[in-house]
């Protein structure tokens, strides 16, 4: 019994993942060998998620090295001085601090009912695809206190921050009848209801940009990794024709 009950305690958070709104996810795609990419997603970072929400474990310049900005470049694009910032005292943050400028965690909770987490591991515990789905998935619904909605993320206490870029859209839902006989509602598409300032391929792009950015800060490592790799494998395939040139001179007299 007791071995069931663990059992089932294993399963909980897998249960819980799932039922965070039950969508087909779509295809992130991203590149982390694309440094524009990933600058550009930095960008978009630092402009519209970085007043709320940090980034703890990065610090600004292991993040202008690894995705191939000069401190002066961080400096002058992606530091910014933040209102809400607790330890400055209005003075832009140091090219080796944290990048956690976010809100105190009290404003927080009075602004949306809710605290506002860290974004430093969240591609790894949802995922690219969640989080490209999720920043694609915004929609108008006036009876939220955001006045937005997601489809990904049900009942969300965030605003819709890139409404500006993306625009607003509505849902449109169909009913047919469930399994049970009972009406279900089913959201089938969406509707443009105000034009953003970016056309749906660009909104497209710009969200792959974030998301492999947040995929990045995730795991940095990853990019080292990616370089040793390459060097690994020339270096095998050079041992290869050595090793080979070996054997053959070894069995010569054999054959
Ligand atoms: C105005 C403040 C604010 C801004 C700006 C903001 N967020 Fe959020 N975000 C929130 C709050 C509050 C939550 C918690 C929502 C909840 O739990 O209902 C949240 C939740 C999230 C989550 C879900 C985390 C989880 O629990 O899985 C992700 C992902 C996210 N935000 C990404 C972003 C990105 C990317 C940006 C920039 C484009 C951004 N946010 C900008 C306030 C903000």
């Amino acid at each position: 019994m007791k071995k069931i009950t663990a059992f089932l305690l294993m399963l909980a958070p897998v249960a819980a993942l799932a039922a965070g709104g039950n969508i087909k996810l779509l295809d992130a795609d991203v590149d982390l060998n694309n440094k524009a990419s990933l600058q550009r997603g930095a960008q978009l970072y630092v402009n519209y998620c970085m007043g709320c929400h940090s980034l703890s474990s990065m610090r600004y310049n292991r993040m202008g090295q690894d995705i191939g900005l000069s401190d002066e470049q961080v400096a002058q694009n992606l530091m910014f001085v933040s209102d809400f910032s607790t330890s400055s005292t209005g003075e832009l943050p140091k090219m080796g601090s944290l990048m956690e400028n976010a809100m105190p965690a009290e404003d927080a909770a009075n602004w949306f009912g809710t605290k506002v987490p860290d974004l430093s591991v969240i591609a790894r515990s949802r995922g690219a695809d969640w989080l490209y789905t999720y920043l694609k998935t915004f929609y108008v619904d006036d009876s939220r206190p955001m006045g937005v909605n997601n489809e990904a993320f049900p009942l969300v206490g965030m605003p819709h921050v890139l409404w500006e870029l993306e625009g607003l859209k509505k849902p449109v839902y169909e009913t047919h009848e469930g399994e049970d006989g009972e009406e279900v509602k089913e959201l089938v598409d969406y509707e443009m209801v105000k034009e953003g300032s970016m056309s749906p391929a660009e909104y497209d792009n710009a969200v792959r940009d974030l998301v492999n950015f947040l995929v990045y800060t995730g795991e940095p490592a990853k990019l080292d990794r990616y370089k040793i790799g390459v060097w690994v494998i020339l270096f095998l395939v050079v041992l290869f024709f050595f090793a080979y040139a070996l054997k053959k001179e070894y069995w010569k007299d054999i054959h």
